[in-house]
């Protein structure tokens, strides 16, 4: 059973109010929140009292919460499987910053610590412990789980196995870990302990692979929406290396953190020195790079609140920094849920974010040579190529960003979202108009009445006769052969377009066949406008214009570029504000003016603690709670305990600090 996700429900307080009333209670006191974010309660509740879980959430959707709230109603340990030890760090800091009895038992422990937490943990000391699959399927840690489900210790044995980041089970996803395969065992030695599996990796191929390799067959499956409607989208064509692009872009992000993506190391390199030089404080993180260096720049980065990091896609899983303000792709990405996993370590705070990707044509040929050289089989080969051409497609698409992402993801999401460089743009109407193209393209296919790959009907289109056109007669088909005169490319390029604009969508389970998509029969049905970028059938000639041509089109753009650009966006804003359906979240409140100069205090109040206490400031607090304090003007610990982040332990810890840094900033005005 796979449930959606309601905004901010409540209804799972219907089915065992006193659990739901003891979840609010924890997620009060011990995180600091008010209410639970989509499906999170229902979750919580239902792993509480014992029940399996395939939790299927965005990046930063809050995930962590679901199990480590369930974890402290349940009796007992909750054991954590995480793959990366940067990450079960992270969370062990966050969960003990919020006074939880949290820890990693990883590589990095010495002899001497791994005894103390060996003897916490059978004292009944731990209610979280953090390990990666490697280590839980050693045998000195596997003694160690029945020690503790046997005698139990004081807390109540084995609580909960959460399984984080379980993609890596799949070999579909992107960080396959063969060890994550063999976490079966513990739905075979531990049948009664509940299991949760967590990701943010929506495809349904990776899902099924989560459900079969990690028995979780019985699981109810939660799934949240994938929208992060506080970023915004823009795609751009990208012009020689893009130097000057992400220079203007960055312009308009001075001072912000951000994460800078480029697909070699060194194109990392050369990035990054380019932006130093250029007085940017960016620092490279790639695979090349000495152990010591790239935790160094991690934590760098971590630790500040302007630092641009420019990186290889090593460079993110689970970095659970709030306050990302931007990520840009100097190249293309491999596939859309490559590009929508690394968008989304923007914004996790969920203020608004920018993501923006520079694009070329050549990235796919790189791309592909890539690929052919980690030789995974050719059906894999095309899987990889189809999913690169989607992207690309997609990038120099007209349709809005967030519709094509979502649709991509099975779910139903109808744009304009009003919040994507499509949505915002007039330009879709200054393009190639394909309604007549995409109706003939899509009849055909309706009519042909097979399911094809898009070459096929690319040939279709362009009336090729091939043996397979011959025995079902296709020939005979009314719009058989109408792309006669446009070149291949530009057929190919056609359909695609449509794929992005969702019409059309590649079946994997069927090997990779197209289909038509109920979007598609709206927009035969409906007058709907569609507007490709460009004109199919003059995709292939590369004509090359003469430098006369040249000049000429750079005084009209630049002229352009001056007269329109105020006035296009004031435009599209009207436009989309009449049109939006699905309008993005709206911006966060800004401060009260008088609010701003209290703000930057406590923010360098925040920058004391954190140095003194050699934590990242937003481990502290968070940028949004600061704002809260500023605007509230909190004068007691009861007042503090009602801002958004601030919990118990935190009161204790912070509280003194912070509200006299409060009064003291109000004596001084
Ligand atoms: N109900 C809530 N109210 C307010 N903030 C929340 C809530 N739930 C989670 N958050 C915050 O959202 C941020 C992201 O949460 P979390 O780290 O759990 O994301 P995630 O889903 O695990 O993402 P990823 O896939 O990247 O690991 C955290 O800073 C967390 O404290
Ligand atoms: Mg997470
Ligand atoms: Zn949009």
């Amino acid at each position: 059973m796979t449930q959606q996700s309601s905004l901010f429900s409540d209804d799972f307080s219907l089915e065992d109010p006193s659990m739901a009333q003891e979840a609010r209670l924890v997620l009060k006191k011990v995180f600091g929140y008010q209410s639970f974010r989509g499906l999170q309660g229902e979750i919580v509740t239902h792993a509480a009292r014992g029940g399996d879980s395939l939790v299927l959430m965005p990046t930063g959707g809050g995930k962590s919460l679901c199990f480590q709230i369930p974890g402290l109603i349940r009796e007992g340990l909750t054991i954590v499987i995480s793959p990366l030890i940067s990450l079960m760090q992270d969370q062990v800091q966050t969960l003990q910053e919020n006074g939880l009895r949290a820890c990693a038992y990883n590589s990095s422990l010495g002899l001497k610590e791994k005894r103390q937490v060996e003897k916490d943990l059978l004292a009944g000391q731990v209610d979280f412990l953090y390990l990666a699959p490697e280590r839980l399927m050693t045998q000195a840690c596997q003694d160690l789980l029945e020690e503790i489900d046997i005698n139990g210790g004081k807390g109540g044995g084995l609580g909960l196995f959460a399984i984080d980041e379980a993609h890596c089970v799949s070999k579909w996803g992107h960080d396959f870990r063969p060890e994550y395969r063999r976490l079966n065992y513990l739905a075979k030695r531990y049948p009664n302990v509940p299991r949760m599996a967590l990701t943010a990796t929506a495809d349904k191929f990776t899902r099924a692979d989560i459900i079969r390799e990690l028995k979780l067959e019985k699981a109810r499956v939660f799934m949240g929406s994938f929208d992060r409607p506080n970023l915004t989208y823009h795609l751009t064509k990208r012009i020689r290396q893009g130097s000057e692009q992400i220079l203007n872009f960055l312009k308009d992000h001075e001072g912000e953190c951000g994460i800078i993506y480029c697909l070699s190391r060194r194109k990392v390199e050369e990035t990054a020195t380019f932006l130093k030089i250029k007085g940017y404080p960016a620092l490279p993180y790639h695979a090349g790079l000495d152990n010591a260096t790239r935790r160094d720049h991690q934590e760098q980065f971590l630790q500040s609140e302007n630092m641009i990091i420019v990186a290889t896609i090593a460079f993110g899983m689970g970095i659970d920094k709030p306050n990302v303000r931007f990520v840009a792709h100097m190249d293309l990405p491999k596939n859309i849920e490559n590009y929508y996993q690394e968008t989304g370590r923007a914004g996790r705070d969920g203020l608004p974010a920018v993501v923006q990707l520079f694009y070329g044509a050549r990235d796919i040929v790189v791309l592909k040579m890539m690929m052919r050289k980690n030789n995974r089989g050719t059906g894999r080969f095309f899987f990889e190529s189809e999913n690169l051409e989607s992207m690309y497609s997609f990038a120099s698409s007209t349709a809005c960003r967030r519709q094509t992402i979502l649709q991509g993801f099975d779910e139903d999401f109808r744009g304009p979202c009003g919040n994507c460089d499509n949505c915002f743009s007039l330009a879709q109407e200054e393009g190639f108009s394909a309604r007549e193209w995409a109706m003939k393209i899509l009849v055909l296919y309706y009519r042909a009445k097979h399911l094809q790959s898009p070459q096929d009907l690319c040939d279709l289109a362009r009336g090729l006769v091939t043996l397979k056109v011959r025995e079902k007669k296709w020939f005979e088909l009314e719009n058989f052969g109408f792309l006669m005169d446009t070149p291949e490319k530009g057929v190919l390029y056609g359909i695609r377009q449509l794929m992005s604009h969702g019409f059309l969508k590649m079946d994997w389970n069927k090997g990779g066949l197209l289909q038509l998509t109920p979007l598609a029969l709206d927009f035969l049905k409906e007058e709907k406008d569609l507007y490709f970028r460009d004109n199919p059938k003059r995709l292939t000639q590369k004509v090359k214009p003469t430098t006369a041509e040249k000049a000429a089109t750079k005084k009209k753009k630049a002229a352009k570029k001056a007269t329109t650009k105020k006035a296009t966006t004031k435009k599209a804003t009207k436009k989309i504000a009449k049109k939006t359906t699905n309008k993005a979240k709206p911006a966060p409140t800004k401060l009260k003016a008088d609010a701003g100069g209290l703000f930057e205090h406590l923010k360098e109040l925040r920058r004391k603690e954190s140095k003194k206490r050699r934590l990242p400031a937003f481990k502290i607090f968070h940028d949004q709670t600061l704002k809260e304090m500023a605007e509230n003007l909190p004068e007691s610990n009861e007042e503090l305990l009602d801002l958004y982040g601030v919990g118990e332990a935190k009161l204790k810890k912070y509280g003194k600090v912070f509200l006299k840094g409060i009064a003291d900033y109000q004596m001084n005005l």
